[in-house]
């Protein structure tokens, strides 16, 4: 595997892509890049796009291509994208994926590896239904999984702890068609690229963190 270039997370809602890209992203010294994240500031913001992209969010559907690919450029055109990014949510679509090829074309980082996270659909449904995010720093908590030390409480900022709009149990299920249906596409279009690897995101967080680290040569220490 080389050792410049973005990392892409893919895989399921819920997978646990955001939780391991904050890690790596510690690790590596890379920015984690989440369309998501990106898009429910935008919200949180009240801009336009926040508007227009928080209906379509709140049902489960996939916001259009050409607001993701905009808000991706801007983002890789920031100083501190130039050794690469961790991608979590991003790209999503067969259009995404060869959008970012294309804008890749044109600079000197690649794609250094995809990492797709597989994990059974219960077990996706069971992390998504307890999931907790900090209102204010994003923080990561499962209610079982990952409490945090006093309920509802953010450990590291003390900011409230919310479910997503789109962790209800009718949303999570259409989340998982919309991702059958136009995200999977995207395991056969880099499959065959050498940083292709497809890790189990079954076990603790530190577990899948250890696999994670042994595919992209970080193991030691
Ligand atoms: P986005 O925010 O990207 O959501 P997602 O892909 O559905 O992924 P999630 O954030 O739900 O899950 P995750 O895999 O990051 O899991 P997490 O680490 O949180 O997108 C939201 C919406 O924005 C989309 O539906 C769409 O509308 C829009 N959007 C975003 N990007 C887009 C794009 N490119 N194109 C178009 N639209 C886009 O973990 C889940 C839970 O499990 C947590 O509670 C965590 O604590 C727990 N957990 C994690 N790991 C473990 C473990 N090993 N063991 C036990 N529990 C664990």
């Amino acid at each position: 595997m080389t050792e410049r270039g973005h990392i892409i997370f893919l895989g399921a809602p819920g997978v646990g892509k955001g939780t391991q890209a904050k890690l790596l992203s510690r690790r590596l010294g890379l920015p984690h890049v989440s369309t998501g994240d990106m898009l429910r500031a935008s919200v949180l913001a009240g801009t336009e796009m926040g508007r227009r992209a928080k209906a379509v969010m709140d049902s489960g559907a996939l916001v259009g291509d050409d607001i993701i690919l905009g808000i991706v450029r801007e983002r890789l055109a920031e100083s501190d994208a130039s050794s690469g990014v961790l991608f979590d949510g991003f790209p999503r679509t067969l259009a995404q994926a060869k959008d970012l090829d294309a804008m890749l074309a044109e600079s000197p980082l690649g794609i250094r590896a995809v990492l797709h996270l597989v994990l059974a659909d219960e077990e996706i449904v069971e992390r998504l239904s307890g999931r907790r995010v900090c209102a204010q720093c994003g923080a990561i908590y499962h209610v079982r999984f990952q409490p945090p030390k006093q309920e509802g409480v953010c450990d590291r900022c003390g900011g409230a702890l919310l479910q997503r709009d789109d962790d209800r149990p009718e949303v999570i299920r259409h989340r998982l068609e919309v991702y059958r249906r136009d995200t999977e596409p995207l395991i056969a279009y880099y499959a065959d690229r050498p940083g292709y690897r497809e890790i189990s995101a079954e076990g603790d967080t530190e577990t899948v963190s250890k696999r994670i680290l042994e595919e992209v040569g970080e193991a030691h220490g």
